[in-house]
């Protein structure tokens, strides 16, 4: 496990700061952070909310979510005391000119200290909030401001935030999250294909037969479901965290390590991406919704049910089979899929390579013996290597896929650090580099907004499937019609 080297005094103010990202993700990251001794003495925690509270009740809201969320053995009543003296709740409502007073007066005096706002509300809120900020003069040059995602629900309204938000802050002091940037695996990709010689030589068209990138949820959107059926998992989960592991992993080589040369890259990717319109809905992408079923022996309830009745053609599954359209990757296919209520919690990105040119072993017929790379993000994060060995012994030369299997676990079973924890502390040390740059954004928008009118245009269908499948026939279906199937499937 790396050393943990603290980070320089700050305030973190977090806007929905009693919402449910901040007490499921954020609070808890915090205090594993300070428990590792990353935070120094005096750092604070600024909770703004709507909700009438006394610092008292809110201090029993954060504790009761870390007591949910912590082992027991990283809970004691002694660190609680010393973490919860470091927060503060502030009742604002941003959209009141009038009501930034007692947030003004939580900051006075503190004007030395790096000083970060997380807006971890509505997207709609992020331009006023970043006005408000300004207005109140809680702006200086050091002052950085985090964007949850997602940045808007479409190409023009992420442009009408970015444009907002950039009136107050230059683009370096603007970090918009994407989670999946900082999870250990999607780190590790970087690692994977840029320390290594073994791989680049073989990661293109030559030798790849094609990509799967599956982010599979056996959740369902549960209470979220008002807020969940006006986004769908194209706008919740594909323009932001799959896009960025499609883009790590189709990217070039970047020249370094630093902020713009990575994101550079990326956007190449998101550039060369082939339109999927209206005439290429039908055949390239799948939508899908969760119908009632059983999860690990669980009956679940439909996403319908969860609606109460109420009708909706969201989607809860989403495939697709897109190109690239560049030198690297010409005519290899890409499939993404993710889904909610799917059989378990699953995401891997699978390199499929092509077969042996010619084969000596006349049994060695099925395609999916060919060597395949499984980077898994969860669960048990690792890397795996299907190889074809010869059974041991004599008699007959039969042949085998045998993995070499590459576990993350750390030995000693230490935890790895959450995604959000990572990424608290390159915002306070003020690094981009894992956040997404505003053209970023806008392109994978972009791109998204053309399937999303060629659903509307072409009356594309919302396929239902059972809880607790790997969603609907159609996802293998369209797989299928490439002779090839998903893993897992
Ligand atoms: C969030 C989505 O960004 O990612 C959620 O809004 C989803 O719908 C979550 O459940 C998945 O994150 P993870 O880290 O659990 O894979």
């Amino acid at each position: 496990m790396a050393k943990f080297v603290p980070v320089d005094i700050f305030d973190l103010v977090i806007f929905g700061g009693a919402g449910d990202l901040a007490l499921r993700k954020l609070l808890p990251a915090l205090y594993h952070r300070d428990l590792d001794g990353q935070l120094p003495v005096g750092a604070r925690i600024i909770s703004v909310g709507r909700r009438d509270l006394s610092r008292e009740e809110f201090l029993e809201k954060v504790c009761a979510s870390l007591r949910d969320r912590l082992a027991d053995s990283e809970y004691s009543d002694e660190f609680w005391q010393s973490f919860s003296s470091r927060l503060l709740y502030v009742q604002t409502d941003a959209l009141q000119p009038s009501n930034w007073q007692g947030l003004k007066t939580a900051l006075e005096g503190f004007e030395d200290r790096i000083r970060i706002f997380y807006l971890a509300t509505v997207p709609t809120l992020f331009g006023p909030i970043a006005s408000g900020l300004s207005q109140n003069s809680l702006i200086n040059d050091e002052v950085r401001i985090v964007l949850e995602k997602p940045v808007g629900n479409d190409h023009a309204s992420a442009m009408k935030i970015n444009d907002q938000v950039g009136e107050c802050f230059p683009e370096n002091r603007i970090f918009r999250i994407d989670h999946y940037l900082g999870k250990e695996t999607v780190q590790n990709l970087l690692a994977l294909r840029f320390a290594n010689s073994l791989f680049e030589p073989l990661w293109n068209r030559g030798n790849i037969d094609h990509v799967q990138i599956t982010v599979a949820e056996d959740l369902g959107v549960g209470g979220r479901v008002e807020f969940y059926d006006q986004i769908g998992t194209l706008r919740d989960m594909v323009q932001n965290h799959l896009m960025q592991l499609l883009c790590l992993t189709a990217m070039e080589a970047p020249t370094g390590r630093d902020h713009d040369a990575v994101r550079n890259e990326k956007i190449k990717v998101l550039r060369s991406l082939k339109p999927i319109g209206a005439a290429e809905v039908k055949r390239h992408t799948v939508r899908g919704q969760y119908q009632a079923g059983a999860i690990d022996g669980q009956a679940v309830d439909g996403y319908l049910d969860e609606l109460q009745g109420k009708a909706s053609k969201t989607e809860t599954f989403v495939a697709l089979k897109l190109q690239i359209d560049n030198w690297r990757w010409s005519n290899v296919p890409f499939y993404l899929r993710s889904g909610k209520r799917l059989k378990q919690k699953y995401s891997e990105i699978v390199i499929q390579f092509q077969e042996v040119p010619y084969s000596i072993f006349p049994e060695l017929t099925d395609r999916h013996n060919a060597n395949r790379l499984s980077i898994r993000l969860q669960p048990d994060e690792g890397v795996k290597l299907s190889l074809m060995l010869k059974n041991p012994g004599h008699g007959g030369f039969d042949l085998r896929p045998v993995s070499l299997d590459l576990s993350f676990a750390d030995p000693s079973g230490a935890r790895y650090p959450d995604a959000y924890e990572r990424l608290l502390v390159e915002v306070i040390r003020g690094n981009p580099s894992l956040f997404m740059r505003r053209d970023e954004v806008e392109f994978a928008w972009r791109w998204i907004d053309e399937i999303i009118d060629g659903w509307e245009t072409s009356s594309q269908p919302v396929e239902g499937y059972v809880s607790g499948t790997w969603g609907p026939t159609a996802s293998s279906l369209m797989l299928d019609r490439d002779n090839r199937t998903w893993f897992p499937s």
